[in-house]
């Protein structure tokens, strides 16, 4: 027996349809009309269609029922398709019929403008907006876009926990739960660790899921659950990485210019700047970008009793923040990496700089457009001895990390790894505003409902 569900028509498809009497199923965007005539326009979430009910052409109670509609109420709606050079999409539907579902309640959000709050209180039918619906099918394009490349690469997905008994990046922003009689379990921060284990037992391969900072932040880039990708790949070193990391950064970019053209019109997103991502990235380590930093008179900026104090010269060994990344970046048109960041600043798991201990093997991508960090990565340190030393430094629960201490005692090889932010790669692509657009239910330190 064929599925069903295979004989719906999608509104994406219209053109396709020209001359046959189709059924569309959807809910109202728009409408207008007097006398005789009733426009819908139509969605269905592949897109918009415009629906003319001419009274002539439907039977009396249809006539009234299409008169009844209110914005978002939902129907199917069954016509001819035919060709209009002023209808949306260049195709249109003349109605024969109609079959009313549940005429909605006067819709809270109108086409007139509504603030953020107002908005974000109402994710669940904001989603629904032009914009909304076209940033979410680009980060689904996204997302199939990285599955797609690292698939093809040689990568195979194995998924990491979620619950976990330990901080993969810093304890300061773990949410904690109780796990029965075993204590406290975490809010998995990062998949690295165990992707680490699962690279050393498939050689190339990747986490994908939701991970969680208690961050205090109320940036427009920060989330408290975001989903990240993380390849892990047994021999690669940290130029390995940064190169699967560029490569992989221009396959999405391709993807979307390809795959999202009504979407990225839908949210009049300058291409150009997308176009220029070719490849052949800018590269500095740190301390050029110090260097840099100090020539051109970019301060750090550190809040000393609740006030911002400017620090000049920028001090080696300090972190960039947003305003040093988006100086540096004003540089260039591509995403740029800085590698080689100071020990102190970084995660306990990154290996350090034999010749150089005071710096490690590590990179950031910084995304051009004041994108900010979207990818952090590095090579991890392989000793067991030197990894010994940097947890207990760290002060970590050594029993908790014995299993990943054996990594380096059967087996160890130089290995790396990176982790792109989804949500931040989408407010690049899209040009949303803010990180909360890019996500069906953002989860920020004052947000969790819807
Ligand atoms: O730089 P991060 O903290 O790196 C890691 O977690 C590594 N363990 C990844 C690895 O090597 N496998 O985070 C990686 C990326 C950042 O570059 C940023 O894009 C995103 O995750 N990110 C956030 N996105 C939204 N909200 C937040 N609070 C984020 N924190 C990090
Ligand atoms: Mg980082």
């Amino acid at each position: 027996m064929s599925a069903r569900y295979k004989s719906y028509k999608y509104i994406e498809d219209l053109s396709k349809y020209d001359g046959q009497e189709i059924t569309l199923n959807g809910w109202v965007y728009n409408k207008t009309g007097k006398g005789k005539l009733q426009f819908i326009q139509l969605r269905d979430g592949s897109g918009v269609a415009q629906c003319v009910v001419f009274k002539g052409n439907v039977s009396e109670e249809d006539f009234e029922a299409a008169k009844s509609l209110t914005q978002e109420s939902s129907l199917s709606v069954t016509g001819t398709v035919k060709s209009n050079d002023r209808a949306p999409g260049g195709f249109e539907l003349d109605v024969t019929s109609l079959k009313v579902y549940q005429i909605a309640d006067e819709y809270p959000i109108s086409p007139k403008e509504h603030g953020d709050a107002f908005l974000i209180e109402n994710r669940h039918l904001w989603l629904r907006s032009s914009r909304q619906h076209a940033i979410m099918r680009v980060r689904s394009v996204i997302v199939k876009a990285i599955r797609d490349f690292l698939d093809n690469c040689g990568f195979r997905l194995m998924d990491s926990p979620i619950l976990t008994p330990n901080a993969c990046e810093g304890t300061s922003t773990l949410f904690e739960t109780k796990y029965f009689d075993l204590g406290n379990a975490y809010l998995s921060q990062s998949g690295q660790l165990y992707a680490e284990a699962s690279a050393m037992a498939l050689g190339r391969t990747y986490t994908f899921g939701p991970t969680f900072r208690a961050e205090k932040s109320k940036t427009r880039k920060h989330l408290t659950e975001f989903w990240m990708v993380e390849p892990e790949a047994a021999f690669f070193d940290l130029e390995d990485d940064m190169q699967l990391a560029e490569d992989m950064t221009v396959y999405i970019v391709k993807q979307v210019l390809a795959n999202c053209e009504k979407e990225l019109e839908t949210l009049e997103r300058d291409i150009e700047p997308l176009k220029k991502v070719v490849g052949g990235f800018p590269r500095m380590s740190y301390t050029e970008a110090v260097e840099w930093l100090q020539e051109n008179k970019v301060p750090l900026i550190q809040k000393v009793d609740g006030v911002d104090k400017e620090i000049h010269p920028f001090p080696w060994g300090e972190d960039f923040g947003t305003v040093q990344e988006e100086a540096l970046m004003e540089q260039f048109d591509q995403p740029c990496f800085i590698y080689d960041y100071p020990t102190e600043v970084k995660a306990f798991y990154m290996k350090r700089d034999p010749e150089n201990p005071k710096v490690v093997k590590a990179m950031d991508m910084l995304g051009p457009e004041k994108a900010g960090e979207l990818i952090g990565g590095s090579q991890r340190e392989d000793d067991h001895d030197l990894l010994l030393e940097r947890i207990q430094h760290e002060d970590l629960p050594l029993e908790e990390f014995q299993w990943y201490l054996d990594l380096r005692k059967y087996g160890s090889v130089p290995h790396s790894g990176f982790g792109m932010g989804l949500e931040r790669t989408v407010k690049w692509i899209t040009g949303a505003k803010h990180i909360r657009e890019t996500i069906p239910m953002p989860r920020t330190i004052h947000r969790i409902v819807p």
